[in-house]
């Protein structure tokens, strides 16, 4: 905590009055990597090239190669609610046994549990996300939360998990930890490589410098301050 309050001092003393916080949240790790609701939280994480593969992006976005995406959501938790909620009705909402993080059978984990409405299968494979939510929480003010924080190569995936969970698959079969937990901000980020924001630092400062790996309109749109990442509907913004 003490680094990322030290980085956060630095960003904000650097941006200085470009910016306004309108919101600032401390998130922590809670016991075992638990989320606030009790569960282990990023068990089936993507590791090593697989983790690379799932939120990298690549050839199919050359200029962009390198960078990722994330999505950060800021959800509030209804504890009082959810604590009264017996174990076994906590389970079958997130499809994994609460004290040893065990995935439930099929037979019992109903389709509407977040683990299933969050699984995406593609042409036989699964369509990973990482993720690196973080508890929060003021016990003096009641309240409780989970930072969600989603990197992915592309929006698409976090926008159909998130369409699962909120509208449900299919319609209706909405997952159950929204009765518990409400989404009070959240936002789409496109992350440049270190590469291209050395570049992007570069031409700030020489706007006639070479420009290896980003075209000369993403650049123009970048230096007007846009990042050109308009809403979640995963279309692409950069031609
Ligand atoms: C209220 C906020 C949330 C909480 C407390 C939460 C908590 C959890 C927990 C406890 C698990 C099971 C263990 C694990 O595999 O990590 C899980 C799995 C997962 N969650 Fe969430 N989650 C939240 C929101 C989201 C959102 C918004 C998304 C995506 C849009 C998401 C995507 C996933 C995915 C992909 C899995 C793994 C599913 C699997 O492969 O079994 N979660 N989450």
């Amino acid at each position: 905590m003490g680094l990322c309050f030290e980085l956060a001092t630095q960003l904000i003393g650097k941006l200085g009055e470009a910016v306004k916080v309108v919101d600032e949240v401390h998130g922590f790790r809670y016991f075992d990597q638990r989320a606030m609701i009790g569960f282990v939280d990023g068990t089936e994480n993507p590791i090593g090239s697989e983790a690379v593969d799932s939120t990298v992006i690549g050839d199919e976005d050359r200029q962009f190669a390198g960078g990722s995406f994330v999505i950060v959501q800021k959800y509030l938790h209804d504890m009082a609610g959810w604590n009264t909620l017996t174990v076994e009705m906590q389970e079958r909402i997130i499809g994994r046994t609460k004290l040893s993080n065990i995935e439930l059978d099929e037979e019992i984990k109903p389709s509407s549990s977040h683990s299933s409405l969050t699984t995406l299968v593609e042409n036989g494979q699964e369509v990973k996300i990482l993720r690196d939510n973080m508890p929060f929480g003021h016990p003096g003010t009641g309240e409780f939360g989970t930072y969600f924080i989603g990197y992915a190569r592309s929006p698409e995936p976090i926008e159909q998990m998130l369409e699962n969970m909120f509208v449900g698959r299919p319609p209706g079969n909405y997952d159950r930890l929204l009765d518990y937990s409400r989404a009070v901000t959240g936002n789409l980020f496109f992350v440049p490589s270190a590469n291209l924001l050395e570049i992007l630092g570069t031409s700030a400062v020489n706007a006639t410098a070479p420009l290896q790996h980003t075209s000369t309109s993403s650049i123009e749109s970048l230096q007007k301050g846009s990042l050109n990442i308009g809403s979640l509907k995963g279309t692409n913004q950069y031609e």
